[in-house]
């Protein structure tokens, strides 16, 4: 699908003087990967479950099984994908740009596999598991086997390392971002529909700070009419226009 974009002179020239860049990321840049969004994952096997049951502290104690293989399944999904043009043309912008930092609310690691490193996962990440009792990393090697494995140092059963609905976001995570956000220049929202706090809250606070907030969607959203520049496509065709037009790198 060839979408043509246009990009204003006034945004690229901005991004040329901007001296800190924050890109808040959402399911939509991942969607072109192939990636169903959170709520349309329930789909075929899993339909039958809502994600409030799944991603859920109690939907975890209530059957830790069901969840686990349910995580299994998303990490089968995503392993079978690769970034897209939009991951890639974000990695290639940060180069580009004096300093910038990747916020993403994506629990995929596709933004890692294209390279980017200057990143904050604010929800965490599909392929890390953590102990359920005290939170510390579980490495695949070390845990005793089952569905779900066991921690190897306290028996306790390991969990995937995402944020659960109703849990806190890491606090260094969201304090980071929510600094940048403060301090920043420009702010992208890309391919989120800025529904979910506290990630939401991270526009709002570029706005108070002054920045030149600029949204990526193909719908609308709350944000859309506060946005200074908004760009009405699929993240994978005005990602890449907006880092041809900044210069290679
Ligand atoms: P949503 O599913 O709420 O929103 C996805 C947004 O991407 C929508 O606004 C779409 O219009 C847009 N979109 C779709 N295709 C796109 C494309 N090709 N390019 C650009 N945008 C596109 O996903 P998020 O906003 O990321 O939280 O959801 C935030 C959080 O809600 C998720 O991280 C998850 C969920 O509960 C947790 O799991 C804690």
């Amino acid at each position: 699908m060839s979408t043509s974009v246009t990009v204003d002179d006034r945004l690229i020239q901005t991004l040329r003087e901007s001296a800190s860049t924050v890109f808040l990321t959402g399911a939509g840049v991942s969607a072109e990967s192939g990636i169903p969004t959170f709520r349309d994952a329930m789909t075929g096997l899993w339909s039958r479950y809502r994600p409030e049951e799944l991603a859920t502290p109690d939907g975890f104690e209530r059957d830790p099984e069901l969840v686990w293989r349910w995580y299994e399944w998303r990490r089968g999904i995503v392993s079978e994908t690769d970034p897209n043009p939009g991951h890639h043309a974000l990695r290639r912008m940060q180069h580009g740009l004096t300093t910038s930092l990747l916020i993403t609310q994506n629990v995929d690691g596709l933004h890692q596999r294209a390279g980017s490193e200057q990143l904050i996962e604010l929800h965490g990440n599909l392929f890390r598991n953590l102990c359920s009792r005290d939170m510390h990393p579980v490495m695949t090697e070390e845990w005793v086997p089952g569905n779900p494995p066991r921690c190897p140092r306290c028996d306790s059963l390991v969990r995937p390392g995402v944020v659960w609905f109703g849990e806190m976001l890491p606090p260094d995570a969201i304090e980071s971002a929510r600094q940048a956000a403060m301090s920043c220049d420009v702010f992208f929202s890309i391919g989120t529909s800025a529904q979910v706090y506290p990630a939401a809250q991270l526009a709002e606070i570029a706005l108070g700070n002054g920045a030149t907030v600029v949204e990526v969607n193909p719908e609308p959203t709350t944000l859309t009419r506060y946005a200074d520049f908004v760009l009405s496509s699929p993240s994978g065709a005005a990602l890449p226009e907006i880092a041809r037009r900044l210069g290679p790198n």
